[in-house]
C-alpha cells in the first residue's frame, strides 16, 4: 500500500532524483533521507549528493526530512547535518540523545512546527515522559561539556586501523563506510554507494565471522548490515581485547574456508 505512495531512488544519484522530481514533483510532499544509513552498513550519502538533493528540494518546493535517529548526537553535536553542512526542513532524533532511555524528537522549521496542534496531531503514550526527558537533559549536558563524541570517533578510528592491519596482513580486501563512531565493515575493496550495491555484494565473510566473535565475547551485530556503534564507555583495554579477538575470529574463518565443516566451532 505505502509502496504506491513512495518513489524510491538510489542514494548518491542526483540525476535520478531530479528525473523523479521533474516527473512527479508537483505531487511529492517530502524527500526523506538517512544520509548515513544506520541499518545498512553506514552506507553514506556524499556531501555533493546531499547538497544537490537540498538544492533540488528547494527548486521543486519539496520538504527535506533527514532521519537522524542513529546519527543525531553521535557523529557530531549537530548530527549528520553539521557533518555535511546541510539543513533539513524537518528532522528526527532518538537513541543517543537519551543514552538508552526511550525518547524521540521531531525538530524543524518554525513555520512547519507551528502547524502542530492546528490540524496536525502529535501525541503518544510516552510523550513528555519525565524520566526520559531527565535522561536526555543530562545526556545533552554531558555531550555539551565533555569531548564524548570526539572520544568515540577516536576509538572508532583506532578500531578501523587495527582491523585494517589484521586484514591487510592476510591479504583480505576490505573497506569501511560511514563515520568512525558507527562504522560499516565490508569485505570488498570498495564500499557500496547505495543499498542496491550492498544487496549484490558478497557478505559471507562477515556472516561467517560474526558467530565466532560472539563465541569470543565480542557482541557485534550478526547481521552484516548493522554498523559497529562505539560506546563512550569503551576504553583502550576494550579496544585491545576486541582487536585480539577479531584476529582470532578472522583466523577461524580462514581455517573454516580452507576445510569447510560445521558452521562454526565454539570455545
Ligand atoms: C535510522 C532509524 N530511523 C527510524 C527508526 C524508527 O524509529 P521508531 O521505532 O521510533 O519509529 C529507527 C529504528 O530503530 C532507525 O534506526
Amino acid at each position: 500500500m505505502l509502496r504506491a505512495l513512495v518513489h524510491a531512488t538510489p542514494m548518491n544519484d542526483a540525476e535520478r532524483l531530479e528525473t523523479v522530481f521533474k516527473a512527479y514533483g508537483h505531487e511529492i510532499a517530502a524527500f526523506l533521507i538517512e544520509p548515513i544509513m544506520g541499518n545498512c552498513c553506514s552506507i553514506s550519502a556524499t556531501r555533493e549528493y546531499l547538497h544537490a538533493a537540498r538544492a533540488l528540494c528547494d527548486r521543486y518546493g519539496i520538504l527535506m526530512i533527514i532521519d537522524e535517529v542513529k546519527t543525531g548526537f553521535r557523529v557530531a553535536r549537530g548530527g549528520v547535518q553539521e557533518l555535511f553542512g546541510v539543513k533539513s526542513d524537518l528532522c528526527t532524533f532518538a537513541k543517543a540523545m537519551g543514552n538508552g532511555y526511550p525518547i524521540s524528537v521531531l525538530a524543524g522549521r518554525e513555520d512547519i512546527m507551528r502547524k502542530l496542534g492546528k490540524g496536525v496531531v502529535h501525541g503518544g503514550t510516552f510523550t513528555c515522559h519525565s524520566v526520559a526527558l531527565a535522561a536526555a537533559e543530562k545526556t545533552l549536558e554531558i555531550l555539551a561539556e565533555t569531548p564524548a563524541l570526539q572520544t568515540i570517533a577516536e576509538y572508532g578510528t583506532k578500531m578501523r586501523a587495527g582491523i585494517s592491519q589484521i586484514l591487510r596482513q592476510r591479504g583480505i580486501p576490505h573497506s569501511f563506510s560511514g563515520h568512525p563512531s558507527m562504522s560499516g565493515l565490508f569485505f570488498s575493496e570498495q564500499a557500496p554507494r547505495n543499498y542496491r550495491d550492498w544487496a549484490s555484494s558478497d557478505y559471507t565473510f562477515y556472516d561467517t565471522m560474526a558467530p565466532h566473535l560472539h563465541d569470543l565475547g565480542i557482541l557485534c551485530e550478526p547481521d552484516s548490515r548493522e554498523p559497529w556503534f562505539v560506546c563512550e564507555a569503551h576504553d583502550g583495554k576494550c579496544l585491545a581485547e576486541t582487536l585480539e579477538r577479531f584476529e582470532t575470529a578472522v583466523e577461524r574463518v580462514l581455517q573454516q574456508n580452507r576445510s569447510p565443516g560445521p558452521a562454526h566451532q565454539t570455545g
